[in-house]
């Protein structure tokens, strides 16, 4: 008996519904060569369905997937909804409820091509986010008092826990660990990236940081306060290998590292319990005027796909997957990440057949 992997698709609004298709198109071809099968259970979720019935996400859904093995999601927010709402109900929903308490974001150029940054190449831009994933500004304590007077006070806590900041640290260090040196480097490097010096509550991530650095002495430490991350992102990204920081600045310093490795055209991310059911999507949104125009990139999803078989412990099949893409990508045969350049179906049937002529031979 082959193995089975049980798996919630959840596309959502916008392009979701087509690059996630794709997506799937390369894992059918994934499977069949490796030898594994995959259940698909397509949830509904998203604006269209939340429109038709009142319903965001029951709980029902997330008692369903919790027994699950993973979920490939595309992207949730559509302009005839609340700002926010879906995406809080939905895909903070999956991360809290589901406690996906690490943001994994690689940050990896293929092709120096990609690069929007001048005399920057693969060598240059390799590294990966870990972002934490269910505290910080998104834990979701905001009020309003005297609202709409000129009176207003608006406020919202950025709450950290001693055990929620401690297990993604040492997640990035067992990451470090498990990587290994850069190319050129002696030791695996992790980046402690935070604004202590202003936020103060995050000096119990300075804390626990060096507590847990104390437990891999193998493993050098960085420290790197976000503005200057940013910074430093754009001028020496070669600087970077692990990094580690709260919910707030991971998302922001994550679209300017999809922007170093190609853009959100190819950006995927991986919302993680180890040992658990995790999800798996592109970092780019909805992207509501590309809807059903056959024009959206769909190479991030399948790069989420990649990251979603590494999960499933199918590390040959996510190699392969993410192999296919850089050969289509250092080879010119896709001679842009933008959307429009080439249809999404395109992308899709080129991985999937790059995938399979690269089992050939
Ligand atoms: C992301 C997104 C989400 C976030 C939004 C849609 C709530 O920007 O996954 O990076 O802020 O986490
Ligand atoms: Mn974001």
């Amino acid at each position: 008996m082959s193995k089975e992997y049980d798996i919630a698709v959840l596309p959502g609004d916008g392009i979701g519904e087509e690059v996630v298709r794709e997506g799937l198109k390369v894992l059918d071809v994934a499977q069949e060569a490796f030898g594994f099968r995959t259940k698909r259970d397509a949830l509904p979720y998203g604006a269209d369905h939340y429109l038709s019935t009142g319903e965001m996400m029951p709980d029902e859904a997330f008692d369903r997937i919790a027994d699950m093995n993973a979920v490939l999601l595309g992207a949730i927010g559509d302009p005839r909804i609340e700002v926010g709402k879906l995406e809080f109900a939905i895909i903070a929903g999956l991360r809290f409820k589901l406690d996906l308490y690490v943001n994994l974001r690689p940050i990896k150029l293929l092709h120096e091509s990609m690069c929007p940054l001048k005399d920057k190449g693969p060598e240059q831009v390799d590294m990966v986010i870990c972002r934490e994933n269910t505290e910080d500004a998104y834990a979701g304590i905001y009020g309003f008092l005297k609202k709409g007077t000129p009176d207003e006070v608006a406020n919202q806590a950025m709450v950290y826990t001693a055990k929620g900041t401690e297990r993604i640290i040492r997640y990035a260090f067992e990451l470090a660990r498990k990587r290994g040196p850069k190319p050129g480097a002696d030791a695996p490097q992790v980046t402690l990236i935070d604004k202590a010096n202003a936020v103060r509550a995050q000096d119990l991530w300075t804390r626990i940081f060096a507590a847990v650095a104390a437990e891999y002495p193998e493993i050098k430490t960085d420290h790197a306060y976000i503005d200057a991350a940013c910074m430093w992102m754009v001028k020496n990204p070669e600087w970077f290998d692990v990094a580690v920081t709260p919910n707030l600045f991971g998302d922001i310093i994550t679209d300017l590292g999809a922007m170093i490795q190609g853009g959100m055209g190819i950006a995927a991310s991986g919302n993680i319990h180890p040992g658990r059911v995790s999800m798996f999507e592109p970092i780019h949104g909805s992207a509501p005027k590309y809807r059903g125009q056959n024009k959206a990139n769909p190479l991030a999803t399948i790069m989420a796909v990649s990251m979603m078989l590494n999960h499933l412990g199918e590390t040959e099949a996510a190699q392969s997957v993410e192999g296919a893409v850089a050969r289509l990508i250092c080879e010119g045969r896709i001679s842009s990440l933008q959307a429009g350049v080439h249809g999404t179906d395109e992308l899709g049937t080129m991985v999937a057949e790059e995938l399979k002529a690269g089992l050939r031979c």
